[in-house]
């Protein structure tokens, strides 16, 4: 059995990384369904949007929304939020950040007390409130600091610890090859490899060349790539340009939650040009289910939550503009039911469509984030 970087892919021809990517794939010692992961979008890839992207299959494991460690050990009420998940909702890894280690240490320590099964330490997030404190991109400018942090959590816990990282700050301190190998060194289950720097934020396209070095780095802690991937196409190439042991999925999971079986699709059955596209039915019940689940855990508050995804569903399911309106403001469970029993009924009026700038990403200058 492999477990690291695509078991030397590093030059495979496509055909070749459908065959490694079909192989039994784990990260410290827990076996994942699949290669191919969702990357974390706060505020987007939460419970209920995880469990339902689970129910449509090929997804290997999901990661939380970033958790602020000292919110989290002391348990404050919308880092549990963050948090929360069920059986279904696995395997799963809960995201944390900080500037101090000791924080880190003690929300390790808390995941683990509370039978959560992998941690990962995020250290790619651009945003000033979080640099500001130490924590994200910023703890990829100093490595030895990074280093030794990563190693106490490490040490405080059993659970495997992964980290979520970028290619460096900028241009001028890629730091991530140096990392990974540090990493490796001291135990990292995995890295996740974002490949842009701090400084390009979202802007430009992902470096593969960049993620290839970050897996030149290593010999087996495997490397997990991210950026850009919007079709099972590109979730291949980006497995055969970097020699990457598995790809992470952000936006693409978004623009399109059926990617995951898609991909399971393409590399059970390489020779197949059947993409199988999800029926109307699906469809229907995708938009039901999501709610629901965001029902069972946020109760009442979950039509409020939900009006932000009506702009995403009117244009990914096609529905049409009055109902899109409807459910931007629709206020209890009877009423939803009732506008989705209408999008059922006149499926097809309005042409679907994959989004493609309905998730805002930071921009204008980066100091400004
Ligand atoms: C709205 C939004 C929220 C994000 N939240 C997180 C987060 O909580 N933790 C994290 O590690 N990365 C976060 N990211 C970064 C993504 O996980 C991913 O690295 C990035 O979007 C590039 O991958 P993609 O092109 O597949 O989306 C976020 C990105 C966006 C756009």
């Amino acid at each position: 059995m492999h477990q690291n970087n695509c078991f030397d892919n590093r030059s495979a021809a496509p055909q070749r990384v459908t065959e490694l990517a079909a192989e039994d794939f784990r990260i410290g010692g827990r076996l994942l369904p699949s290669r191919f992961f969702l990357a974390p979008l706060a505020g987007y890839t939460q419970l209920a949007f995880r469990v339902v992207v689970r129910r449509q299959g090929g997804l290997g494991l999901a990661t939380t929304d970033l958790v602020q460690a000292t919110m989290l050990w002391s348990e404050r009420p919308k880092s549990l939020d963050l948090v929360a998940t069920c059986p279904e909702d696995r395997p799963l890894s809960v995201q944390i950040f900080g500037g101090r280690t000791e924080d880190l240490v003690r929300a390790a320590r808390w995941l683990q007390e509370h039978d959560y099964q992998g941690i990962d330490i995020n250290m790619g997030c651009p945003m000033a409130k979080v640099n500001g404190a130490g924590g994200g991109a910023r703890l990829m400018c100093d490595t030895s600091g990074a280093t030794e942090m990563v190693g106490r959590v490490i040490d405080a816990v059993k659970l495997p610890v992964t980290v979520k990282m970028r290619l460096g700050w900028d241009d001028s301190l890629i730091t991530a090859p140096q990392l990974a190998a540090a990493f490796e060194q001291i135990g990292v289950a995995a890295v996740t490899v974002h490949g842009r720097t701090r400084a390009q934020g979202f802007h430009g396209s992902v470096d593969r060349a960049g993620i290839r070095e970050v897996v030149n780095a290593v010999s087996h802690m495997p490397v997990i790539a991210n950026g850009d991937v919007r079709t099972p196409e590109q979730a291949l190439s980006m497995m055969s340009d970097t020699g990457c042991a598995g790809v992470a999925i952000g936006r693409g999971a978004m623009l399109d939650p059926w990617i995951f079986r898609r991909i399971q699709q393409r590399v059970e059955d390489p020779d197949s040009d059947q993409d199988p596209a999800p029926s109307q039915d699906e469809q229907i019940a995708f938009l039901r289910q999501h709610f629901e689940l965001m029902h069972e855990q946020h109760r009442e508050r979950a039509c409020l939550m939900f009006r932000k995804f009506a702009a995403w569903y009117g244009v990914r399911l096609g529905v049409p503009e009055d109902l899109e309106d409807r459910l931007r403001r629709f206020e209890t469970v009877h009423e939803f039911h009732e506008i989705v029993d209408q999008i059922a009924a006149r499926h097809g009026e309005r042409e679907q469509q994959i989004p493609t700038a309905l998730l805002k990403v930071p921009n204008g200058p980066i100091e400004h984030w």
